[in-house]
């Protein structure tokens, strides 16, 4: 266990040893169970998180402020457009001023080449803890979200085969955070990872290498598949999601036009079936309904996504009480 935490940015899960992340995982577990019994775990009392939000969000803001507040502290909501940085407001300005106010910053900024880059000039500024509630490339509280739930669902991680795949949406050009965060993270806890997307849908190469010599290290594998049926097949998590073909064109009718290829990528009920029988169905939300994924899987015995989006609350929980005590 490494306990020592205090003080830590959380940018990605790679740059938190997979001990530190073990211990977030104990306490995530350990506060879960406190919140079920009703115990006090008031462990940031009279601090405050400032939660920078330059996109939307549903599970985000909601977890991070209510799991602010049952730690005994409070979370500032903080919306870009009625701030002062399109006035010229810059990240090391952020990253000093709300240092100075705050505990600890977490920060939304996805938009594709910007994102993780605002993030880390943020985190260079400031004299607190920088957190990440999604940028371009990495989405970390979602995907430690969805480690916790494997483990309730499935136990011991290892060897267990888990389908990372692309899946049609029309609503809009979602970002490569969540699966590349996913294969990172799932290697290094020796997961078999398949990874599964048309030729236009690649991850970043970067991020590919990294979480290949995760699995080289960690005894998983990583596996590329531009077949979506033959991804389902005898896995034991399935998690189809669409992202945008950002490496291939940034415009987003272009976008919408390869999009069309492959409206035939949905979860339903005739691919989960492919699958082993006790496979669970994942999704961080939100998902396009009868065009991502079925009403009958989303909502069917396999789909444990409401759970996945309760340890949202539990990993945020650990990680503030772990960084900024
Ligand atoms: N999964 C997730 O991050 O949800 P929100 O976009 O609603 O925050």
């Amino acid at each position: 266990m490494q306990t020592y935490l205090r003080g830590r940015d959380l940018i990605t899960t790679q740059e938190w040893r997979k001990e530190e992340i073990e211990t977030l995982l104990d306490v995530a577990f350990d506060l879960k169970r406190k919140r079920a019994l009703g115990q006090p775990h008031a462990y940031l009392r009279d601090k405050v998180l400032a939660m920078l939000f330059f996109f939307t969000s549903t599970r985000t803001r909601a977890s991070f402020e209510a799991g602010m507040a049952q730690l005994g502290g409070h979370a500032a909501f903080i919306e870009s457009r009625t701030t002062q940085i399109s006035h010229g407001d810059t990240a090391k300005e952020i990253g000093e001023i709300l240092g100075r106010y705050f505990d600890g910053i977490a920060i939304r900024q996805c938009d594709w080449g910007v994102g993780n880059r605002y993030i880390r000039e943020v985190a260079d500024a400031s004299r607190v803890p920088v957190l990440n509630m999604q940028c371009d490339i990495y989405h970390p509280f979602q995907i430690l979200a969805d480690l916790m739930t494997i483990i309730e669902k499935k136990g011991d991680p290892r060897g267990k085969t888990i389908t990372v795949s692309w899946a049609y949406a029309s609503s809009y050009q979602k970002p490569l955070s969540v699966p590349q965060s996913l294969i990172l993270l799932m290697t290094r806890f020796g997961m078999n990872v398949r990874l599964v997307h048309p030729p236009e849908y690649k991850l970043m190469p970067d991020i590919v290498e990294q979480a290949a010599e995760n699995a080289r290290k960690h005894g998983g594998s990583l596996e590329l598949m531009d077949d979506f049926d033959a991804g389902f097949k005898d896995a034991d998590v399935v998690y189809p999601k669409s992202w945008g073909c950002w490496l291939t064109t940034e415009d987003p009718e272009e976008s919408a036009r390869i999009g069309q290829k492959y409206t035939d990528w949905i979860a339903d009920e005739r691919r989960m079936a492919l699958a082993k029988p006790d496979a669970i169905y994942m999704h961080c939300l939100p998902a396009d309904r009868n065009i991502e994924v079925t009403d009958g899987v989303i909502d069917g015995p396999q789909s444990v996504v409401y759970d996945e989006a309760e340890n949202r609350l539990h990993v945020q929980k650990a990680a503030m009480a772990l960084t900024m005590a």
